[in-house]
């Protein structure tokens, strides 16, 4: 892999004399969806799966970006004295974003760079390609210019990017499950905070399964704003009578007895998944500790349910590879994962079970969305790194 990708960065870029070879990889979240922004726990893990990048550092200013993935694109030249998001400018907003965050942070970027990518992310998945390449791009500044940021510095950098160069207003899980990947290991992060713990994932006869529901997002960002902003005024109608500062911080019992406070049955759904989610996402760590995996694959099935009828955010497709992924045998736990509205989902099922499952599910799914899912059997890898 390393080899091919050198040789392609000098077919590219003329020649590949000092060019370095690095990736950062996708993540998937096992259960704490749309928790992040609402001061909640989440637990993704990150994947072998992801974004190679090779890159060299220039004598000018200049940027020059390629993509294997979009080679019809050709290559797209920039210069740092134009860190400006283009419409045009596709991708590489994603890249150019993270140097402008780094710049407004006040670390100066001293020289251009060469940069190929490589990404073995399905497609559109909701697996984070956009987070993966954003924490690849500031690893590399981070090692061509000897800043001194850590890895978590990287995931705040990334999302800064993603939030005000690229304005999507997303949560820390993605570029913080990316940047602090550990191999084998999910990661309970409590956004409220930031502090965080590493959970082995022992399957002990079963696989993380992923099913790509092959649905363009669509309208999907703008919901997503939408949700926050129902979760916003949610909270603010909550605080009239509870001394909280996020929905992390009510359990069951407190938002059963605040929640009439809150206007509209719509808002109070999202808030009550908001809060049933994010304790959901607490038993379930304990239930992993345990080894009780059962029940933590209830956990995620309850998961699944609660994103489907309060927080709205599913849709025929996921659901209906959820729903049925849940009939088939050796199925430990299945729902969406990410932001929904398309994307895809995660299962864990026992190893025996994973061929049937694909088929079941894919057929099923075929005869209802009228396309193809995808599957992916994936494993749990390590955050970015130099190859
Ligand atoms: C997207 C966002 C994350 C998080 C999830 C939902 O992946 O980027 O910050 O909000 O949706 O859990």
């Amino acid at each position: 892999m390393k080899n091919d990708l050198l040789k392609h960065f000098a077919e590219t870029f003329g020649d590949g004399e000092d060019a370095k070879v690095y990736f950062a990889p996708g993540r998937v979240n096992l259960i704490g969806e749309h928790t992040d922004y609402n001061g909640g726990h989440v637990f993704p893990c990150a994947l072998t799966i992801g974004t190679y990048g090779v890159a060299r550092k220039r004598k000018d200013r200049k940027l020059r970006f390629y993509s294997m993935n979009f080679d019809k694109l050709g290559i797209t030249e920039s210069e740092l004295g134009d860190l400006k998001p283009y419409k045009e400018a596709g991708w590489t907003n994603y890249p150019k974003g993270v140097m402008w965050a780094f710049e407004m942070k006040g670390m100066q970027i001293p020289a251009g760079l060469d940069l190929l990518l490589y990404g073995n992310i399905p497609n559109g998945s909701g697996l984070s390609s956009s987070a993966s390449v954003e924490v690849l791009t500031g690893y590399i500044l981070k090692d061509f210019f000897g800043f001194d940021v850590s890895n978590q510095d990287l995931a705040l950098i990334g999302q800064y990017a993603e939030n005000h160069f690229n304005k999507v207003n997303c949560g820390i899980m993605d570029q913080f499950a990316i940047a602090m990947g550990r191999k084998d290991h999910a990661i309970f992060l409590d956004t409220a905070d930031l502090s965080y713990e590493y959970a082995p994932i022992v399957l002990e006869g079963a696989k993380i399964v992923i099913a790509s529901s092959n649905k363009k997002r669509g309208l999907g960002d703008s919901k997503y704003n939408e949700r926050r902003s129902e979760c916003e005024t949610a909270l603010a109608e909550l605080q009239t009578v509870a001394d909280i500062r996020s929905l992390g911080d009510l359990d069951e019992a407190a938002f059963e007895s605040y929640q009439n406070v809150i206007k509209d049955d719509i808002r109070r759904k999202r808030a009550k998944h908001a809060v049933y989610e994010n304790r959901r996402t607490i038993r379930a760590v304990e239930a992993l500790k345990k080894n009780e995996l059962v029940l933590f694959g209830e956990l995620m099935n309850a998961s699944h349910r609660s994103l489907r009828d309060d927080y709205e955010v599913t849709g025929i497709e996921l659901d209906t590879l959820v729903e049925e992924a849940w009939k088939v045998d050796g199925v430990i736990g299945s729902r969406m994962t990410g932001a929904g509205f398309g994307g895809c989902t995660v299962s864990i099922v026992k190893e025996e079970a994973i061929n049937n499952f694909i088929e079941k599910v894919g057929e099923a799914y075929r005869e209802k969305i009228g396309y193809c899912a995808d599957f992916y059997v994936v494993e749990i890898g390590d955050g970015p790194q130099v190859l």
